[in-house]
């Protein structure tokens, strides 16, 4: 449970606001690098922290992103051409380069000095995993460049997809760090049943709940759940929580009981606004070795189904029609009655409203990993508030790697997961 003031403060992000702050000192991600495709496409709106912007990519490959309207007269530069270095606003035709410089304008004399005099608001940005990252900080705390593991394998041994969520950032990031709802949100009731879920023939499921423990670091903390699996040892799921926003979990065993494959995967959970949040979804093969068409083809399996994702990366199982939930099958074959894994997280996450009133919560003691995470962020704010920076700016966070594994019962699960550390 929290008070009203620490649940306002998490979960604001608005220009000014304490959390909003926070996050503007990081990286994070703004679209994917697909969404433009090639020079001088078409250019793209983007929602970053409440801010609305527009990204393109100019004819030398360079990508730009600006404030959604123009200076000029505030149009919306979404309409803009993208036309030889620059996107032009179509009403009076000023145009603009990655680096918001005025370039043209079309309604002034030709050598008016007026544009040299006028700049559109513009962030950094860098290329990386796939992904476009911007950052909206201030200029001189600009932290280095976000090299995940997963962001520095070759495109081949990746996959990264995205969705919008409408739900506030915190709540969704909450269900991703949450390790113990997987065996039970997630879990299939029949042994024949092919939907998507966690076979009931799992340790994961036939174990008894895991003890969850948290380990801080500097860029955030690893947690493990522990279960008991006898003899055998102890099944442990190490995972990393990376500020401000993302988790690294780990894939080895899959979900439905295959065999063990060199995956890891992840999200990050960007805030548009205070209501909703892009999630970015990644997957990678850490031994080398490209994804095959099995992995791809099973992370859009049990992730939501084929056909399940519209244009503007909505989904088309949502809030207005229960996330499409049969009673049949929850009844017989899943646990939750909603297709796709992905969708479950997102029905639950979403059912609890725009913004969960922290203040009714009674957490329980497998939610040590959430309750850390927030007393994290709630300092971070005031760090940041008082001119200091916040943790996992710095760079080391990029060599740890999730672990999947059954340890003997004496073998400490941080050993395990610092021997998995990626050699660079
Ligand atoms: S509003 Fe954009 S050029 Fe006039
Ligand atoms: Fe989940």
């Amino acid at each position: 449970m929290l008070t009203r003031e620490d649940n306002e403060t998490l979960t604001r992000i608005g220009q000014g606001t304490p959390m909003g702050d926070v996050i503007r000192r990081y990286w994070m991600p703004a679209l994917l690098s697909s969404e433009l495709p090639e020079p001088d496409c078409p250019p793209v709106r983007v929602k970053l922290l409440g801010e609305e912007l527009v990204a393109f990519r100019d004819t030398q490959n360079r990508v730009g992103l600006l404030s959604e309207f123009c200076p000029h007269r505030l149009t919306s530069m979404f309409f803009g051409r993208n036309e030889e270095g620059g996107l032009r606003c179509v009403y009076h035709g000023w145009k603009f380069d990655v680096s918001g410089n005025c370039m043209d304008m079309m309604n002034e004399p030709p050598h008016s000095d007026y544009p040299s005099k006028i700049k559109i608001t513009s962030y950094p940005v860098v290329e990386m995993g796939g992904v476009i990252w911007a950052y909206l900080g201030p200029v001189e705390k600009q932290p280095p460049y976000p090299k995940f593991e997963w962001t520095q394998v070759p495109e081949s041994h990746r996959l990264v997809t995205k969705v919008w969520q409408e739900c506030n950032w915190l709540q969704a990031l909450e269900g991703g760090i949450d390790t113990a709802h997987a065996p039970i949100l997630h879990r299939r009731i029949s042994e024949t049943t092919t939907r998507p879920g966690i076979s009931i023939n799992t340790s994961l499921v036939r174990g008894e709940p895991p003890k969850v423990e948290v380990d801080r670091t500097d860029y955030g903390y690893r947690y493990a759940g522990i279960r008991d699996v006898g003899d055998k040892g102890n099944l442990i799921r190490g995972y990393h929580y990376v500020m401000p926003f993302h988790q690294l979990r780990p894939l080895q065993f899959g979900l439905q009981g295959q065999e063990p494959r060199q995956l890891i995967a992840g999200h990050v959970w960007v805030p548009m606004d205070d209501e909703n949040c892009m999630i970015y979804n990644w997957v990678y093969n850490y031994a080398g070795q490209p994804l095959t068409d099995a992995d791809r083809e099973e992370e859009v399996q049990l992730g939501r189904g084929p056909g399940e994702m519209l244009a503007d990366f909505r989904t088309r199982r949502n809030k207005s029609n229960d996330w499409m939930i049969d009673r049949e099958v929850q009844k017989n074959e899943t646990f939750t009655g909603i297709e796709g894994i992905n969708t479950q997280d997102q029905a639950i996450q979403e059912s609890m409203g725009p913004i969960v009133d922290r203040t009714l919560e009674n957490l329980s003691a497998s939610d040590i990993a959430i309750v850390v995470a927030r007393r994290m962020l709630i300092s971070a704010a005031s760090t940041v508030a008082d001119g200091g920076d916040p943790p996992g700016i710095g760079e080391s966070y990029y060599r740890v790697r999730a672990i999947d594994a059954i340890l003997s019962k004496d073998v400490d699960w941080k050993d395990a997961l610092e021997a998995d550390m990626y050699p660079y």
